[in-house]
């Protein structure tokens, strides 16, 4: 089976997750050296831990912002900006809250797990951009604190934010999922919705995952490679 080039299609999707931005050098949630490896998610990535300690949890985002900001977006990024100009009905639907896609030059960026660059407080219900690295006041002005405007564990995924994508995936002819692990739900659902519609369907990553199976291709290998690959 010859591999699929963007240039045979028109409404493409881009699923993206953390491994795509692993060669930046961020590193995954899971698998080897994953967060969720060295942090427990249950004390750093739901609402009851922030309830707990919300000091704990800024402290660990500081972090996680320091590192993130630190990091560019790399020639898969690129690519999928690059393709999204060519062909302007591309959608970029993602679960990495690390804006990489944005500064790499993607244009409305499907966020469904939110930003680790954006804010909100829930009692003024005020959200708003936030790029500095170390957080200035980690409180509202109003006395609350504010929450970093991600979807932790426990969340609900923001009904607009996955009304989008799938309007995108429904209209879909090429489906590309890159770097994901296929185990967090929702999110891991939602290339099916352009699979059923009979778009064709690409998995990149280094493994196989339980949502290969979907998949007609079934790239095996760094996502850079092969999305540089496909765009030929
Ligand atoms: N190229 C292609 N795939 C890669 C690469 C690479 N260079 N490096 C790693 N991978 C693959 C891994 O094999 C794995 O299947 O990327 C996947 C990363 O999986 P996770 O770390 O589970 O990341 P992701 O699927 O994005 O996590 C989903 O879980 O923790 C929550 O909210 C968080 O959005 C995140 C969600």
């Amino acid at each position: 089976m010859t591999t699929p080039l963007f240039r045979n299609f028109e409404r493409i999707v881009f699923f993206t997750g953390a491994g795509l931005s692993a060669e930046s050098g961020i590193p995954t949630f899971r698998g080897k050296g994953g967060v969720w490896s060295q942090y427990d998610y249950k004390e750093y990535a739901c609402q009851e831990a922030f309830e707990r300690d919300p000091e704990k949890v800024w402290d660990f985002l500081d972090v996680r912002r320091g590192a993130v900001g630190k990091c560019e977006p790399n020639a898969g990024h690129r690519v999928i900006a690059e393709v999204q100009k060519a062909k302007p009905a591309t959608a970029i639907v993602t679960q990495n809250v690390d804006g990489l896609h944005a500064r790499a030059g993607g244009r409305d960026v499907i966020e469904l797990h939110g930003s680790l660059w954006r804010v909100r407080c829930d009692r003024e219900r005020v959200v708003r951009k936030d790029a500095s690295v170390s957080m200035g006041s980690r409180k509202c002005s109003c006395g609350e604190y504010l929450r970093p405007d991600i979807v932790w564990f426990g969340d609900m995924l923001d009904e607009r934010v996955v009304r989008r994508a799938i309007k995108a995936l429904e209209s879909a002819d090429l489906i590309v999922s890159v770097g994901t692990s296929g185990v967090v739900y929702p999110a891991a659902d939602l290339p099916r919705i352009a699979v059923r519609g009979g778009a064709t369907s690409v998995e990149i990553n280094l493994e196989d995952t339980p949502v290969s199976e979907m998949f007609e291709y079934r790239l095996r290998g760094p996502a850079s490679e092969w999305l540089a690959k496909m765009n030929a």
